[in-house]
């Protein structure tokens, strides 16, 4: 549980971590290969962990020499099967699929979305590899994928855009037969990391076109070496975190370009910031002093607003003056957390799951809360630190999956912020439940 005081400025200097969602498929790309890659920069949070116990699990060898270094080598991959448990805590295992599907011709792997088919589905991974010549089946919540003999390259095409199905059938089609054209592609950044890794590890994978992915198949690729790219979505925090609190903070490697929709509304809504090289300077005020401004948004894929970035930034927007229109369209769950907002003060109406009506400037106060999910979680402490009085917040696990050390950066950046052990005495807090 973290016990946050909330109305404090921050202030000082950020390094943004490694991005989770670049990390976990480059560690899975490493699966190409029997010979060992080299990953630095991966963030120290606890999805990179389940992806190194399930890659264990599968017999490869995974080191994690010093922190943020993971070395892989999967030469002998005999138990070609990663299970329910893996799935269920993470649904990026989900990209196991595509790799060892091309290099060992079979695997089985559990569906990430149990039986609650319809709810995040994986239907699109499945037909990609179904395109490229692989035989399907799905029993008791497993999928059963073989290739008699090496995938067949051909056109993957995409009815809506898919990160991780553009990434999976992007990691098959590199052992091949042939050429492949994957459309439309996701744009996302963190693809581009993942291609970036696999060109040096020899396959021949690039952009034909913005939302075009040509890959050229080859017998055999070689192991690499590959730092990873910022996260941009962890930047994004950090900015809404200086913004709410009327902080002044310096964030160093933040991957300026790739923050272009969202930066757009935090300039809309008239914070002010610079962003020079992998640098940006944001320059808070006290939005009881002086409020924000109300903004409309709808999330889109890249590069459009980030849907990981939406529920920051509806934090941000309870301290803007007027009303702002959300159109959360990405994913059917992700406006869930507003209700926790709500306990805080914010006025915030649904109108159904995918669109909310915030009106400003609320002052929000302390509030005992329980964090539902990743990106709600990270959310949930900003509103905390831009809160009168105290919060208790429970379930702070799921904001370990994706932020590595999130808690004492926001400490050494000024933020009065505990961990304290469940069913711990909690008294005078939180202010306002
Ligand atoms: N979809 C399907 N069928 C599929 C796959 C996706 O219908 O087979 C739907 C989804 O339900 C969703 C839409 O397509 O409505 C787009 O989902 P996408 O496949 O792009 O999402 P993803 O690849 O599963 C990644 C990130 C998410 C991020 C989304 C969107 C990883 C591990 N996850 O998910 O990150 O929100 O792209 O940008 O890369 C997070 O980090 O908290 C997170 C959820």
């Amino acid at each position: 549980m973290l016990r946050v005081e909330g109305r404090h400025a921050l202030s000082g200097t950020v390094r943004v971590s490694g991005s989770k969602n670049a990390a976990l498929k480059l560690l899975a790309a490493a699966t190409l290969t029997g010979e060992r890659c080299r990953f630095t920069n991966v963030p120290e949070i606890e999805d990179v962990r389940v992806m190194a116990e399930t890659l264990r699990d599968l017999g490869v060898v995974v080191d994690h020499p010093v922190p943020n270094v993971y070395e892989i080598a999967s030469g002998d991959v005999d138990w070609l099967f990663v299970p329910l448990e893996a799935a269920a805590k993470m649904r990026a295992s989900f990209i196991l699929l595509g790799p060892l599907l091309a290099r060992f011709g079979r695997v089985i792997i559990s569906n990430p979305g149990g039986d609650r088919i319809g709810r995040r589905p994986v239907n699109l991974h499945v037909d990609a590899m179904r395109a490229l010549g692989a035989e399907i089946e799905y029993r008791n919540g497993y999928y059963f994928a073989r290739s008699p003999g090496r995938l067949r390259a051909g056109r993957v095409t995409f009815p809506a855009v898919s990160v991780m199905g553009t990434e999976n059938a992007m990691l098959a089609a590199t052992l091949a037969d042939g050429r492949t054209t994957i459309h439309p592609a996701a744009q996302e950044p963190e693809v581009d990391d993942l291609i970036d890794f696999l060109c040096a590890m020899g396959a021949e994978v690039s952009r034909s076109a913005p939302d075009t992915i040509q890959v050229v198949g080859r017998r055999r690729l070689r192991g690499a070496e590959h730092r990873v790219a910022s996260d941009r979505i962890e930047a994004g925090t950090f900015v809404v975190a200086a913004a709410v609190t009327g902080g002044q903070l310096t964030l160093e490697e933040a991957p300026c370009a790739q923050l272009g929709a969202f930066l757009d509304v935090v300039h809309d809504v008239g914070v002010d910031f610079t962003c020079q090289d992998d640098r940006i300077v944001v320059r808070g005020v006290d939005p009881a002093l002086k409020p924000y401004r109300s903004r409309d948004i709808a999330t889109a894929p890249y590069p459009g607003l980030a849907t990981d970035l939406q529920p920051p930034t509806c934090v941000l927007l309870t301290q803007a003056e007027g009303v702002s229109r959300v159109h959360e369209t990405i994913f059917e769950d992700r406006l869930e957390f507003i209700g926790e907002l709500v306990r805080m003060g914010a006025d915030v109406s649904l109108a159904d799951d995918q669109h909310a009506a915030i009106r400003g400037r609320t002052g929000l106060h302390g509030a005992e809360l329980e964090i539902g999910d990743l990106r709600a979680g990270a959310s949930l402490i900003l509103a905390a630190l831009a809160a009168e009085g105290t919060s208790l917040i429970h379930g702070e696990h799921h904001v370990q999956r994706g932020y590595e050390n999130i808690e004492g950066k926001f400490h050494d950046l000024g933020a009065r912020m505990t961990r304290l052990p469940e069913g711990a005495p909690t008294e005078g807090s939180p202010a306002s439940a």
